[in-house]
């Protein structure tokens, strides 16, 4: 399928979607939002694939929603057409996403990473939500996702002033995993979605649904949904096989990938 603002391609058992719209530092359009969906479906339906990754470029992972698409428009416009609701679509992919993240990523763009499942940051990573400059304020995770991941008062920080959070920040406060160095990021980040992908994609899948699940409900009753998917983890052959080869001393040769 011809994709004209994003490039998918495949890395053994990972899908890698990469923002291309250079001269925009990869500014997020509705056309971008509908092709990241539909290749993020893709990928998801395809048994081939065990985890996805999403990047930008060395410059840009996506500098936000793009200003000039949204200049002209009105509230009308903005209301009937749900502008960029489209992007929660992502929030239901069930195999993991990490998000590689280089240069800046601002307002749509933090946010964007953050619908993702972790992040991992080149050293050169910037993050913010300046949509307050703008006149606005963020659209699509920035006042619920960063505030929940790095606590109310950088948050409040974040959206009110509008400024940039460095990667070592951004790693001190928990918005991000991991900060390797820029010329290693692609590398570090498709070896952590290989290694995911290398694992049984039920058990995978089951530990992204849980982790998700802790921002949805009380402790007591994620606690028992963790239990159970533990426990329904032992209807597959994949955890025979997981022990068995732990007590051979030998590597498992999951069934389910
Ligand atoms: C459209 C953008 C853009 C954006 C950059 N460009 N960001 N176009 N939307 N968000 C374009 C510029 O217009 C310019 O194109 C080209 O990319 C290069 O940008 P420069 O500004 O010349 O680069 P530089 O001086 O290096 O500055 C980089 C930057 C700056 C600091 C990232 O571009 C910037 O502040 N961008 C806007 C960031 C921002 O406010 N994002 C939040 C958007 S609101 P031309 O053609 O002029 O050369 C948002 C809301 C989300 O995200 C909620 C949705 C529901």
């Amino acid at each position: 399928m011809p994709y004209e603002t994003i490039i998918v391609e495949t890395r053994s058992r990972v899908g890698l979607i990469t923002l291309n719209r250079p001269k925009a530092l990869n500014a997020l359009n509705t056309t971008v939002m509908a092709e990241m969906v539909a290749a993020l479906k893709i990928f998801q339906e395809d048994a081939g694939i065990g985890a996805i990754v999403v990047t930008g470029s060395e410059k840009a992972f996506a500098a936000g929603a793009d200003i000039k698409q949204m200049q002209s428009m009105d509230y009308i416009d903005a209301f009937m057409s749900d502008f960029f609701g489209g992007w929660e679509e992502m929030t239901r992919v069930r195999k993991p996403i990490i998000a590689a993240v280089a240069g800046y990523a601002l307002g749509g763009g933090c946010e964007l990473a953050m619908m993702c499942d972790f992040i991992i940051a080149a050293d050169n990573a910037k993050f913010g939500q300046p949509e307050i400059t703008l006149g606005v304020m963020p659209g699509m995770g920035g006042s619920q996702r960063l505030t929940r991941f790095v606590g109310k008062a950088k948050a409040m920080d974040m959206c009110l002033t509008g400024r940039m959070m460095d990667a070592a920040e951004a790693e001190r406060c928990g918005l991000v995993s991991r900060v390797v160095p820029v010329g290693d990021l692609m590398e570090e980040t498709l070896k952590a979605a290989a290694k995911i992908a290398s694992f049984s994609l039920p058990a995978v899948m089951m530990v992204k649904d849980a982790v998700n699940r802790s921002y949805e409900t009380t402790l007591a009753e994620g606690l028992l949904y963790e239990r159970r998917m533990f426990h329904s983890l032992f209807a597959f052959d994949d955890q025979t096989e997981g022990m068995t080869a732990f007590v051979e001393k030998r590597s498992p040769n999951f069934r389910h990938r």
